[in-house]
């Protein structure tokens, strides 16, 4: 049979992911393409998260299938991690020549998926564009800005998106508000979150705790501002538990930074999805330093404060339940009593935040990919 006459595959696409939060934006793109059958889906999974907590019990909560590859790059450094990636992904690309790579949000695997993609002449949609928190010392900015540089598709998740990719000079042509992906997988599992007797089971009651999480570098590499802020944190445990599932990074600065302190916090190892999502949908306060947290707690209506100087995503202040705190314990102390105190915080969810992202994003990838054959 000569080349012509071999019946046409479906168009290929490559999904790729490396990190805890890449997996709820991955896991409803997959379950949409899957459903649908139009597109041949290859599942890669970098292997930059490698701990049962922050990977398998994902795959598990989510439903997702074993990837069809595993690159297990672990840690290192970002050059290490980010090579790491791009020379074990190189040989897969071109062994199954895809007709796109996909790829989500804003981690070291996201970066070197798209390079080693793109310098092989495959075309890259970038699912959550245009985020910009404009700090350059963050590396998901320098992640955001490069895949964002060279990608075809441009999936924004919130009007801010479209904004900056347009004044970076990105072509209009390229850019869809898709609406937020990770936000498609809360709405599907909050069901099963809310059967979980997680909340019981730390012995609080549902309105009557905060939970924590902190794992920027710019909060847990420096010891003198990880010390004061578990001292303000501490205080307001005092007067609300505060649950912390602690990230490994932060395990290891609590032990390397300061001397192993017994934090007066409920700790916790890591959480799986369905667990954390139902100590989110209950509680009273939620303190972060995490991105999609912030999107999270916009969309169940519970008050969050941002323990970083800015956001890459303006709409969960602008029309969420989202305050950007920094990390100043006297702005910490009183933004929380105002919460705790009992202020209201109206808030309304995002517009296309409504579950169908994937649908929208999958809707332009099956048409411009049969399109192109
Ligand atoms: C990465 C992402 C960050 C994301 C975060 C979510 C980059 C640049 N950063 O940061 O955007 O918010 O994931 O978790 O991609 N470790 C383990 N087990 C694991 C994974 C990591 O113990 O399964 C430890 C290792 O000591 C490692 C450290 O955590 O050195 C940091 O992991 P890494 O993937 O480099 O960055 P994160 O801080 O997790």
């Amino acid at each position: 049979m000569s080349e012509s006459e071999k019946p046409r595959r479906r168009p290929r696409i490559v999904l790729v992911a490396g990190a805890r939060p890449n997996f709820m934006k991955i896991a409803p793109l997959l379950h949409e393409i899957e459903r649908r059958g139009a597109l041949d889906a290859f599942l890669v999974h970098t292997g930059q998260h490698y701990d049962a907590a922050m990977s398998d019990g994902f795959f598990r909560d989510l439903g997702i299938r074993e990837p069809d590859a595993n690159l297990e790059v672990g840690s290192a450094s970002h050059a290490v991690q980010t090579a790491q990636v791009m020379m074990r992904i190189e040989p897969i690309l071109i062994e199954q020549r895809p007709d796109a790579v996909l790829v989500v949000g804003d981690v070291n695997s996201t970066l070197a998926a798209t390079v080693a993609a793109v310098k092989l002449g495959i075309p890259v949609a970038h699912v959550e564009a245009g985020l910009r928190s404009f700090d350059r010392s963050m590396p998901e900015e320098i992640n955001r800005l490069l895949t964002d540089a060279v990608s075809t598709w441009l999936f924004v998740s919130e009007p801010s998106g479209e904004r900056n990719l347009r004044a970076e000079g990105a072509d209009p042509a390229r850019i869809h508000f898709a609406g937020n992906v990770m936000i498609d997988t809360l709405l599907a599992q909050l069901e099963r979150a809310r059967a979980l007797d997680t909340v019981e089971r730390l012995g609080l009651t549902p309105g009557g705790y905060a939970v924590l999480t902190l794992h920027r570098p710019s909060n847990v590499d420096d010891p003198v501002r990880l010390g004061a802020l578990f001292d303000v944190l501490e205080e307001i445990h005092a007067r609300v538990p505060v649950v912390f599932p602690v990230h490994p990074r932060t395990a290891e600065a609590i032990g390397t930074q300061l001397g192993g302190r017994d934090l007066a916090l409920r700790t916790t190892a890591p959480l799986g999805y369905l667990e954390f999502l139902r100590l989110l949908a209950d509680a009273r306060l939620v303190l972060t330093d995490s991105g999609g947290i912030q999107e999270e707690t916009t969309v169940l209506g519970v008050p969050c404060l941002t323990l970083r100087q800015n956001t890459e995503r303006p709409v969960t202040v602008e029309q969420g339940t989202n305050r950007i705190v920094g990390g100043d314990p006297h702005v910490i102390r009183s933004e929380a009593a105002k919460i705790l105190d009992g202020e209201p915080r109206a808030g309304r969810v995002p517009d296309r935040w409504d579950g169908r992202a994937a649908a929208r994003i999958v809707d332009v990838l099956e048409r411009d990919l049969q399109e192109a054959r």
